[in-house]
């Protein structure tokens, strides 16, 4: 694995200082609000659970998942692959998510979730690549936690083909490994 990787983008010690902001923020923020915080499948699973772990106020989790279908990323459509278990109406949510990209992923799962009616509806996202912005997407997330450029990048979630999810850092791979 580690030698599939071309340059580290975010070390291990980077991330967990950011998962421990984003914990403290969250905290404070809904303390007193038992906040459901979901996650979009699989990419946010790492962290997610690292965030959830460190959130120290009543709070309930949930999770989605979705796949777009056929052609590229700005072409292909979005379906819900499974919803939520928890009613979010009148609740104050909070999407978990590893990295917005074109936008079009958090666009529909931000939609969906306010068809539901929360009494709030918040973004974390551990990455943000504005380069890759579809235009029109206007999604501001309230909490971003390392903007980057735009390069492929995998590990702590992220994927390539399904592997390297389980990097404990974010990282860019060797142009050999698309190619092969
Ligand atoms: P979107 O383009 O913003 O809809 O992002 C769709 C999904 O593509 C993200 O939730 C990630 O799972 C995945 N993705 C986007 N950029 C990358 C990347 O650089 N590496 C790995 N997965 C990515
Ligand atoms: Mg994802």
């Amino acid at each position: 694995m580690e030698k599939d990787i071309q340059k580290v983008l975010l070390t291990e010690k980077q991330i967990q200082a950011k998962v421990q902001e984003f914990a403290e923020i969250l905290s404070e923020e809904y303390k007193d609000k038992d906040p459901i915080f979901v996650g979009v499948l699989k990419g946010v699973v790492i962290f997610f659970a690292d965030v959830v772990r460190k959130v120290d106020i009543p709070c309930q989790i949930d999770f989605m998942c979705i796949s777009s279908y056929g052609g590229t990323s700005t072409t292909g459509s979005i379906a819900v692959k499974k919803d939520l278990s928890a009613d979010i109406e009148g609740r104050h949510v909070v999407i978990l998510e590893d990295i917005y990209d074109t936008g079009n992923s958090l666009e529909f799962v931000y939609n969906h979730l306010m068809a539901k009616k929360p009494a709030s509806l918040k973004i974390c996202t551990l990455l943000d690549k504005p380069e890759r912005r579809r235009p029109g997407v206007t999604l501001k997330p309230e909490y971003v936690g390392f903007t980057i450029p735009n390069e492929f990048v995998v590990g702590y979630g992220l994927d390539f083909n399904e592997h390297y999810r389980n990097l404990p850092y974010i990282g860019v791979l060797k142009p050999e490994v698309y190619e092969k």
